[in-house]
């Protein structure tokens, strides 16, 4: 699977959702998450990303992120349709240890 880690938080560009062939991301109030039983793989979201924050579970030490897309692909809505990134996105891009910053 893919997985989308903290960079995402507080920026949500959601470019990756567009380009992902089976829709398996989902959405909450300020970070975005890929289903991992849903993902095939396909890895055409990672290059999409503005915030590089996708990475293939293939790169080591990803454990904790996958259990956090599980957890929250089974709570969030489905997101298919691109939208306006947050407000402070480009301040927020690069910060580092956005999971502080969560909205659950
Ligand atoms: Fe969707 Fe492919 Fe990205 Fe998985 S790797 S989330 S299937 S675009
Ligand atoms: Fe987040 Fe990057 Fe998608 S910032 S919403 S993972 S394009």
């Amino acid at each position: 699977t893919y997985v989308v880690l903290d960079n995402c938080i507080r920026c949500k560009y959601t470019d990756c959702v567009e380009v992902c062939p089976v829709d398996c991301f989902y959405e909450g109030e300020n970070w975005l998450v890929i289903n991992p039983d849903e993902c095939i793989d396909c890895g055409v979201c990672e290059p999409e990303c503005p915030a590089e924050a996708i990475k293939p579970d293939t790169e080591p030490g990803l454990e904790d992120w996958i259990k956090l897309n599980t957890k929250y692909s089974e709570i969030w809505p489905n997101i298919t349709v691109k939208k306006d990134p947050m407000p402070e996105s480009d301040k927020w891009d690069g910060v580092e240890n956005k999971l502080q910053f969560l909205s659950p």
